[in-house]
């Protein structure tokens, strides 16, 4: 899988070392990246030696077992640490993955952490999502609907419910787009793979009736069309979900449209 590039503000200067207690017998190294914006220094690469034999078998476990017995100032995001809440993603060993269901023994070697990349860092292990956030918004991730609603919920055949499989897993981690090299360099007009994908969960809910307004939004040479079909997206998911898929059908339905 590809090697990811640093964020955009990353000098890396070499950090501090923190090493096991003497006596431990199964070492893992740390390396990952501190930077705190306040502090006015350039980004560093910490490394923290960690006894496996006294951590959790994950990724998450060791950050928290830093976080709590090593260096409380360690930053990074996680909620649920089970794959739902998609807070913890970040970059591990050169790929964009959820901290908290990628296990440590899975890594070979020193085990290099950074946050995704080419996003804003608020701090350390932490990106700056507001834009990604206000993408997603712009989509109007919601049922939109004319007619008056039924007594009770409107209803959709099994079939129908079935296109929605491989689209409402999405936990909007941002692994994906920030894979992305189209999502990289014009990631202030293109939309990128998690928010095209997420607009095409609600273009094919056969509940919505603002189907032709949602493709005449994506209609546009950056918003959608910015997708190359490089595939990292599809290829980092760490939900093993199919972004690319969801930008072609989209492609498709505008086709047809136009046919
Ligand atoms: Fe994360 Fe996958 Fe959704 Fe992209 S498609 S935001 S990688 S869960
Ligand atoms: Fe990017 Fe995926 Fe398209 S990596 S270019 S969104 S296929
Ligand atoms: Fe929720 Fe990792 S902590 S996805």
């Amino acid at each position: 899988m590809a090697e990811f590039k640093l964020p955009a503000n990353s000098i890396v200067g070499k950090g501090k070392t923190y090493h096991a207690p003497s006596g431990a017998k199964r070492v893992r190294s740390f390396q990952i990246y501190r930077w705190d914006p306040d502090a006015g220094q350039n980004p560093r690469v910490d490394t923290y030696d960690i006894d496996l034999d006294s951590c959790g078998p994950m990724i998450l476990d060791a950050l928290i077992k830093i976080k709590n017995e090593i260096d409380p100032t360690l930053t990074f995001r996680r909620s649920c640490r089970e794959g739902i809440c998609g807070s913890c993603a970040m970059n591990i060993d050169g790929t964009n993955t959820l901290a908290c269901i990628k296990a440590i023994e899975d890594v070979e070697g020193d085990v290099k952490i950074y946050p995704l990349p080419h996003m804003p860092v608020v701090k350390d292990l932490v990106p700056d999502l507001t834009h990604f956030y206000a993408q997603y918004a712009s989509i109007k991730p919601w049922l939109q609907t004319v007619t008056l609603p039924p007594e009770r919920e409107r209803l959709q055949s099994k079939e129908d419910r079935a296109k929605l499989d491989g689209l409402y897993e999405c936990i909007l981690c941002a692994s994906c787009s920030t894979s992305c090299p189209s999502y990289w360099w014009n990631s202030d007009r293109y939309l990128g793979p998690a928010i095209l994908l997420q607009a095409y969960r609600w273009i094919i809910d056969s509940r919505d009736e603002f189907t032709g307004d949602r493709l005449d939004d994506l209609n546009d040479p950056f918003r959608l069309y910015r997708c190359h079909t490089i595939m990292n997206c599809a290829k980092t998911c760490p939900k093993g979900l199919n972004p690319a898929r969801a930008i072609g059908e989209i492609k498709k339905l505008l086709l047809e449209r136009s046919l």
